[in-house]
């Protein structure tokens, strides 16, 4: 069985090329990071204000609340307890709520158990923060991504001005840099990397073309 993390920040292109790489090799793709976002629409739309001043009270929504993703490819959706919040979730306030509610441990817990057992049932293409460090450690291949600052907040811009949420460059960089250092400082599980890792820059290289040399690593150490 095959499952792949993919882990890194955002605006590296771990979803296009997690999708893609998932296709080439007819497994099921995963995004956890929608799991963390449909938990942060959870607090927002009853009323926790961020800073989140109860954090106990989102573990106790978290746990209380069913998180699906289903679909493939392009198709992915996101279901939360049977409503379709798919495009709700990708509002730049939701990134936000979701990098806040990821770092309580509670929640941490319950949506990480979810997506190992998926990643055992089925195996897949796991994409996020933690994937390798915690979630499928015994991943059958590890990979980071990683993109220069400014290629990142530019992805990111013409990917909110694409879904209709615009927001100037400025704002996007800021609210990056915030996100980032929010994610790579909080003590449960942060955003890292170590040696099982290959660590793959993305700045100057179409999503088809690192899908296809991801595709020949996975493969290699399967066999290997
Ligand atoms: O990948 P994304 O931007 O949709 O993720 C939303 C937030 O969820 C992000 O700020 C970090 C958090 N996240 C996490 O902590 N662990 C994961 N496996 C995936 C996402």
């Amino acid at each position: 069985m095959i499952v792949v993390a993919i882990d890194g920040p955002s605006g590296v292109g771990k979803s296009t090329v997690g999708k893609a790489l998932a296709a080439k090799l007819g497994v099921p793709y995963l995004d956890t990071g929608a799991m963390y976002r449909a938990v942060g629409l959870l607090a927002r739309r009853h009323g926790v204000p961020l800073p989140i001043p109860d954090p106990g009270r989102v573990g106790e929504l978290a746990d209380g609340c069913e998180v699906r993703v289903t679909g493939s490819g392009p198709d992915t959706r996101t279901i939360l307890d049977g409503e379709d919040v798919s495009e709700e979730i990708r509002q730049p306030e939701i990134s936000l709520y979701a990098s806040a509610v990821a770092a309580i441990p509670r929640v941490r817990r319950r949506l990480a158990a979810r997506q190992r057992e998926m990643a055992l049932a089925s195996g897949g293409v796991l994409e996020g923060r933690d994937i390798g460090t915690k979630v499928v450690p015994e991943a059958t291949a590890k990979f980071f991504l990683t993109a220069r600052p400014e290629v990142r907040a530019r992805r990111r811009f013409e990917e909110l001005a694409r879904k209709g949420t615009p927001q100037d460059l400025g704002t996007v960089e800021a609210e990056m840099a915030a996100r980032d250092e929010a994610d790579s400082t909080r003590a449960d599980s942060p955003l890292a990397f170590d040696e099982t890792y290959a660590v793959v820059d993305t700045s100057d290289l179409g999503a088809e073309e690192i899908a296809e040399k991801l595709r020949g690593l996975v493969l290699a150490r399967e066999a290997g």
